[in-house]
């Protein structure tokens, strides 16, 4: 299938760090729908050639493996085109309508990899360019505003030049693969689904942590800050993975009702529940995989005052019948002594008297990035025979099968092949519901002028983000 897919924000941030080089995965392992064009918009003006060097130039911090070769770049690089476009200008929307008609790809993306600020606008423009007909999907990257009323402006707006089935809303954490599999693991294994509820679990913990701080992205994410960032969408999705019930179909609104039904669920914030179940904090200097790192404020242009939280603890309940009462901890954080993102499933004890307690809990653990796979850790008591080799009281068994490298599944499919996998994509509600469930957080920190708590980089974040568990009885999976 033929195909032409546009980023605007074509010289930012997420082009070349994160959607260039998924793309390059794509083309490398022959993911790619065959005669594609990828056109890259911005500001500034540059011909195909200044880009590509441009953007060869950026290709040079992509981890090492992911890396192309000469060769492979210039390949990959014959697909890359850049024109400069001012998004207020209709008569620019009409030279990209042109530049399309050149080729009358099958499928044409229009990825909008900017300020969320600029997604009105730049729908608006292509509705009345005409850049809305059938083959036209248009994807958008989060966050999708940075409130309620903002997310719920921009989704009117692209319902009014868009049908529902033509926008695919980014969470990249749903291409993962070990996400991927959440339900077929689930639902698809009695070893789990009988035993996936209040009754044997005790605690779910969801930990979203990174080593790196916020780099070159200052200003957004002073903009933004951990709970937007991370917590609203990717946390939140990997919650509902966890917690939903099994749709009725395989069908993609199916499984995206299950989910919205989950978000329903979530105990709802007040002003009291969030100064007791809510720890917000910011980095300060510290030590990073053995390097010295600065705080928060002295990156690059963060204000000296600044009080945007760089990590996020809470504690919260799915009130519905499978779940009442099993605390859910959702935690995130830039500056962390571990790149890690895994969620842990932790059973309650056997009430047995034969034995003595264990440890620490049996637990089933999913990791998604950067390491993919799933382990379950259990208890034995030493004697039995059968597993004598196993000097320790506690084992775990892992998944061994490696799991395909990830990144470019999402855009892939929102390129080509795959139209009916839109349960990889957040559909307007379910994004809605999340708003709506965060922005109590955030009205109650803005009138809190307490700001977020100190921590070192390289710790896992301020001591308070343990108490919130403990005070349960319960610790973080790294704690035991
Ligand atoms: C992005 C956030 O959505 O996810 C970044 O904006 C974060 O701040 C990134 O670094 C983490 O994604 P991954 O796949 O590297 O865990």
């Amino acid at each position: 299938m033929s195909f032409d897919l546009v980023f605007f924000g074509g010289t930012g941030d997420l082009t070349w760090r994160k959607l260039m080089p998924a793309l390059f995965q794509a083309f490398r392992h022959g993911k790619l729908p065959g005669g594609g064009r990828i056109l890259a918009v911005a500001r500034d003006e540059m011909s195909d050639e200044r880009y590509r060097e441009w953007l060869k130039e950026r290709f040079r911090e992509v981890e090492g493996p992911k890396r192309p070769s000469d060769e492979e770049f210039e390949r990959f690089a014959a697909l890359v085109h850049y024109r400069r476009m001012d998004l207020s200008q209709p008569e620019h929307y009409q030279r990209l309508k042109e530049w399309l008609a050149t080729a009358q790809a099958e499928t044409v993306v229009l990825y909008l990899a900017t300020s969320p600020h600029l997604f009105t606008q730049i729908c608006e423009q292509l509705g009345a360019a005409g850049l809305n007909e059938p083959r036209v999907r248009i994807v958008l990257e989060k966050p999708l505003g940075h409130d309620l009323a903002s997310a719920q402006q921009i989704n009117r707006v692209v319902r009014s030049v868009f049908r529902e089935e033509q926008a695919f809303r980014i969470d990249h954490y749903l291409g993962k693969p070990s996400v991927q599999n959440l339900m077929a693991l689930r639902f698809g294994n009695a070893l789990f689904e009988p035993l996936w509820r209040r009754e044997s679990i005790a605690n779910i913990q969801i930990t979203l942590a990174e080593s790196l701080g916020v780099g070159t992205r200052g200003p957004f994410y002073d903009g933004t800050g951990a709970l937007r960032d991370m917590i609203q969408n990717h946390a939140l999705q990997l919650l509902t993975m966890i917690a939903m019930e099994p749709p009725s179909t395989n069908d993609a609104d199916a499984i995206r009702d299950e989910k919205l039904k989950v978000l329903r669920s979530l105990k709802p914030f007040s002003a009291e529940s969030v100064a007791r179940d809510v720890v917000r904090g910011q980095y300060r200097a510290g030590t990073v995989d053995g390097k010295a790192v600065v705080s928060y404020l002295d990156e690059g242009k963060i204000p000296a005052d600044s009080q945007t939280e760089t990590f996020v603890a809470l504690r919260t309940e799915v009130q519905n019948w499978r779940w009442a009462g099993v605390p859910f901890y959702l935690r995130t954080g830039k500056r962390l002594a571990a790149r890690d993102a895994q969620i842990v499933v932790n059973f309650r004890p056997c009430r047995t008297r034969s034995f003595r307690a264990p440890a620490r809990p049996t637990a089933w653990s999913s990791s998604c990035s950067p390491r993919t796979g799933w382990s379950c850790t259990c208890w034995r008591p030493r004697a039995v025979p059968m597993v004598r080799r196993w000097r320790r009281s506690l084992w775990t068994w892992t998944s061994t099968r490696p799991l395909p490298p990830t990144g470019w599944r999402l855009r892939a499919t929102a390129a080509g092949r795959d139209r009916g996998r839109l349960n990889l994509f957040v559909r307007s509600d379910e994004q809605e519901q999340a708003w709506r469930w965060v922005e109590p957080i955030l009205d109650a920190w803005r009138l809190d002028s307490g700001g977020p708590r100190a921590y070192s980089a390289g710790s896992w974040g301020p001591p308070a983000a343990s108490a919130l568990v403990a005070r349960d009885g319960f610790a973080w999976a790294e704690e035991h």
